[in-house]
């Protein structure tokens, strides 16, 4: 199994660009990101909340790995010169039967690690009118409430507990719709609202965000344009034709002091 980190190119641009020091990487996964840290010589913080990924930990001596929520990050007191964080999940959890997927049929579990409740709890537990906001929150699709309203009658004869109770409770073949309404049970049952509201209030000057969908985006954005200089990458065409799941993605910065981007570098910083 392999994770192909994202927008690396762009990455190593900035990093080209700051002087090195100490990164603080929210989100470990397989270790792609911290990877390119450590070739540009900076010191890296890495946190996963899922231990699982303790498996992929590189043997270096600028390195430091530490199992907990970034949500967390205040009780360290580590002094970072950057923040990052790469959201969302890893290929490991998307193919590991831990209920992320819908394509293969496993127990609904979807939890990444420190969780209070798993998604069989807020599937059967939570009223319509919750999951609905949960739809809302944690989809693009316009109308949900059809969505609420099939696993509210689902499970009125039968308890969600594998991922295909969820397809068949969902009604829909569409994939854009599962992959859109599995997305939204687990944004949920992992807090990654509240995770990301948390990370938005750390004061580090220096941030570098990838998200995947409006809803992470938005909150990123709004908090970035207010630092002197910020924009995004988006991921090229040949990243894209190389590796699908980076067409969503957006890495967005802000950096206390500005640099020139050069001309004839081939990828477009947006604001
Ligand atoms: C998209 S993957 C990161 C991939 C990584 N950049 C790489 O190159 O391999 C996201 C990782 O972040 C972790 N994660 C998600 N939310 C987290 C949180 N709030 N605190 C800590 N880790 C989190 C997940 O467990 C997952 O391993």
């Amino acid at each position: 199994m392999n994770h192909i980190p994202i927008l690396c190119e762009e990455l190593s641009y900035c990093l080209t660009q700051i002087p090195s020091g100490h990164v603080i990487d929210c989100t470990f996964g397989m270790g792609g990101h911290s990877r390119i840290f450590l070739d540009y010589n900076w010191k890296v913080t890495a946190f996963d909340r899922d231990e699982s990924v303790k498996q992929y930990l590189p043997n270096h001596s600028n390195f430091n790995f530490i199992n907990d929520k970034f949500s967390n990050i205040n009780k360290y007191n580590l002094n970072a010169d950057l923040i990052f964080a790469d959201l969302g999940m890893s290929t490991m959890q998307l193919t590991g039967n831990r209920g992320f997927s819908y394509l293969t049929n496993d127990s609904l579990n979807m939890c990444m690690g420190f969780n209070d409740v798993t998604a069989v709890d807020i599937l059967n537990n939570s009223t319509k009118s919750e999951l609905l906001q949960i739809f809302k929150n944690g989809t693009d699709l316009p109308n949900v409430t059809k969505y609420a309203n099939n696993i509210e009658q689902f499970r009125c004869a039968k308890k969600i507990l594998t991922t295909f109770d969820l397809r068949d409770a969902l009604n829909t073949q569409n994939y854009s719709v599962l992959s859109q309404c599995f997305q939204a049970i687990r944004i949920a049952c992992n807090n990654e609202i509240y995770e990301l509201s948390s990370l938005l209030k750390n004061t580090c000057s220096n941030m570098m965000i990838i998200t995947f969908h409006s809803d992470e985006d938005r909150p990123v954005k709004h908090n970035f344009e207010q630092s002197p200089f910020f924009g995004y990458f988006l991921p090229s065409e040949d990243e894209i034709k190389n590796n699908i799941k980076s067409r969503s993605a957006k890495l967005r910065f802000k950096f206390k002091n500005s640099f020139i981007i050069p001309a004839n570098f081939k990828h477009k910083i947006y604001k």
